[in-house]
């Protein structure tokens, strides 16, 4: 989701907040709304994109005014995208009005225990119990800076969040794991999710970090800790073109999603492991029975995402199988009793998936989808949904939402399994592993091995394990948006065909990692490449001696089995995206390729 707040002088503040929501709209646009205060809070929100936002607004006789406003571009995770669940959210009196951006994780204990002091949800967000919350601490005659602070207590999550009092005019903000920054104008001041959405009125940015409080009025801003106390903040003028613009600095959309995998990973984890216990709970599978049998559905970089879980449900002793979903109905697998069907779709839209789905309910076959959109065909179909909450992704090759399926799988595999293929070590790595892209991207040397091979014209990618469907999707990656020929292996497969196709002049990157069988294996498919004088490329954590067989290494750190594939994966999106760049494809939309495929 996207927030937006603006505090001027003029009557411009609802346009400079509905102009913002635009900029913002990447980061979803399944609803939109904003509130103007003034002695009261004029709400105005509306299902679908910006633009029927904006129609509605014209439609009325009246426009909304003030020059306190807020605003919100939605992108689901509670709730389906409706009028009532667009942002923002008010209190009963309608005194409050809020925007929230992420997941309140203990939303559920707040709303019961609000709705047992007889306050009425008007929504089905967890957003809703801020204003409720915040009103509540008003009502016990605290000032709204207090009150506001005391709400911030009760809540525990990811959020950025934005607030108005009707009569009050200031706007209240914090964050906590995600994104706010504050825009110094000469006179007026804003708060956003990303910079794009004031950049046309200021490019003088405070970056605001977790735990700080944020309070803009008329006449200026402050930024205080948890406590209260000023905290010194540095204005930072930003330099993008207007091209970067809405790539919030980005040469690409592609490379900012890349870059945003920490942030999608947090938020497709919040609230859902418990690390004390070991233990991982995910509402929406309460009512998911524990499989005998599982088969996957998926097209793409959804199929290999699939390949994956097929590994971690096999561990855990389920029989799974993955299958193409343009493959699915013209060899029909026998859709077992007790068994579960996966639809693997980041869309939620892709024709083939849907139809394979259909085909498996039509046999009678108990359906999941597992999606980024939530009230997708995929998601409004199927039995159960799984959201994957990686917020939207623009460029085509998919990158974020891949990391997101990886992860969300791990949660599926650990709660329908009745946590048989994990364990505690599993919930600690699946904690770091934001912190460990992080490093990723923080570190790695994929754009300067790029250039040594920008001549060459084929590229193989192997892995064995986990990392097999992590070769086949770096391969994808990589033919996707460089135009090069590119083939993922099972490393093991090599050599029975493959190898014939391999010369000085046919890079091979391998993935490695640990120090076990596995690496040994794959070590011994890297030599016999290597005395076919290929170049070898190693991802790997540093465990094994691959790095001797290697002419170049691509690190990542150590983690669990279960881990280390998403790590090995963020470099090889780095090495497509680079050569793609140096090679100057349209990377944002590769030739005859979509987004989402809607035809069979
Ligand atoms: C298209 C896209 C791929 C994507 C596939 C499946 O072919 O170009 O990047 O992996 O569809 O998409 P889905 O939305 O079902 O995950």
């Amino acid at each position: 989701c996207g927030i937006i707040g603006c505090v001027g002088h003029d009557d411009e503040t609802l346009d400079v907040v509905l102009d913002g929501l635009e900029t913002l709209e990447y980061r979803g646009y399944d609803s939109a709304g904003v509130a103007l205060a003034g002695d009261e809070i004029d709400v105005e929100k509306k299902e679908g994109r910006l633009e029927a936002l904006r129609e509605e607004i014209a439609t009325h006789e009246v426009d909304p005014s003030g020059e306190i406003g807020i605003g919100h571009t939605r992108w689901s995770t509670h709730g389906p995208p409706t009028d009532e669940n667009a942002h923002p959210h008010t209190d009963e009196s309608g005194r409050v009005a809020v925007v929230h951006n992420g997941i309140i994780e203990n939303y559920q204990s707040l709303r019961d225990e609000l709705e047992s002091e007889g306050v009425t949800f008007t929504s089905e967000t967890d957003t809703e119990v801020v204003p409720h919350l915040f009103a509540a601490n008003l009502e016990t005659d605290l000032d709204a800076e207090a009150a506001f602070r005391r709400t911030l207590d009760r809540i525990d999550g990811s959020y950025a969040i934005a607030a108005v009092v009707a009569g009050d005019d200031r706007i209240f903000a914090t964050r906590n794991d995600s994104p706010l920054v504050l825009g110094v104008g000469e006179d007026r001041y804003y708060l956003a999710s990303d910079v794009p959405a004031f950049l046309e009125h200021t490019r003088d940015v405070v970056y605001l970090d977790d735990g700080e409080v944020a309070i803009i009025d008329a006449e200026g801003w402050a930024v205080t800790n948890r406590d209260g106390e000023p905290v010194e903040k540095d204005v930072s003028t930003v330099t993008w073109s207007a091209e970067q613009t809405g790539k919030s600095g980005y040469d690409h959309y592609m490379l900012k999603e890349i870059h945003e995998q920490p942030t999608a990973l947090r938020q497709g984890l919040s609230g859902r492991l418990d690390e004390l216990s070991g233990e991982v709970t995910v509402d929406e599978l309460d009512t998911v029975a524990t499989p005998e049998t599982i088969h996957f559905v998926a097209c793409g970089t959804s199929y290999h995402a699939a390949l994956y879980g097929v590994e971690l449900f096999r561990e855990a002793g389920v029989p799974a199988q993955a299958f193409l979903a343009s493959e699915y109905a013209t060899g029909p697998a026998p859709v077992p009793e007790n068994g579960l069907v996966v639809g693997v779709t980041q869309s939620g839209e892709t024709a083939d998936t849907l139809s394979a789905l259909r085909e498996a309910q039509g046999r009678g076959a108990v359906t999941l989808a597992l999606t980024n959109v939530v009230g997708s065909t995929a998601a409004r179909e199927c039995d159960h949904a799984l959201y994957i909450r990686s917020g939207p992704e623009i460029g085509v090759a998919a990158t974020k939402t891949f990391s997101s399926q990886l992860t969300a799988l791990n949660l599926l595999a650990e709660t329908v399994t009745d946590g048989a293929t994990g364990s505690r070590d599993l919930v600690a790595a699946l904690r770091d592993i934001p912190g460990d892209i992080q490093q990723v991207l923080d570190e790695t040397t994929a754009e300067e091995i790029v250039d040594e091979y920008r001549d060459n014209e084929s590229f193989f990618f192997i892995g064995r394990g986990l990392h097999f469907p992590v070769a086949l999707e770096g391969a994808l990656k990589f033919k996707e948006i460089t135009y090069e020929h590119a083939e993922g292996f099972a490393a093991g497969e090599l050599k029975h065909g493959p190898l014939a196709l391999v010369t000085r002049n046919t890079p091979v990157f391998a993935i490695v990692t640990g120090d076990g069988e596995r690496a040994r294996k794959t070590i011994g498919n890297v030599k016999e490449v290597e005395a076919r004088d290929a170049p070898v490329v190693a991802v790997t954590d540093g465990q094994s001696d691959v790095e001797r067989y290697a002419d170049h290494v691509l690190e990542i750190p150590e983690t669990h089995p279960r881990t280390a594939p998403m790590l090995a994966n963020v470099q090889l999106q780095l090495v497509a995206y680079h050569m793609a760049d140096r090679l100057g494809r349209s990377i944002d939309k590769p030739r005859n390729l979509a987004k989402s495929v809607t035809v069979e």
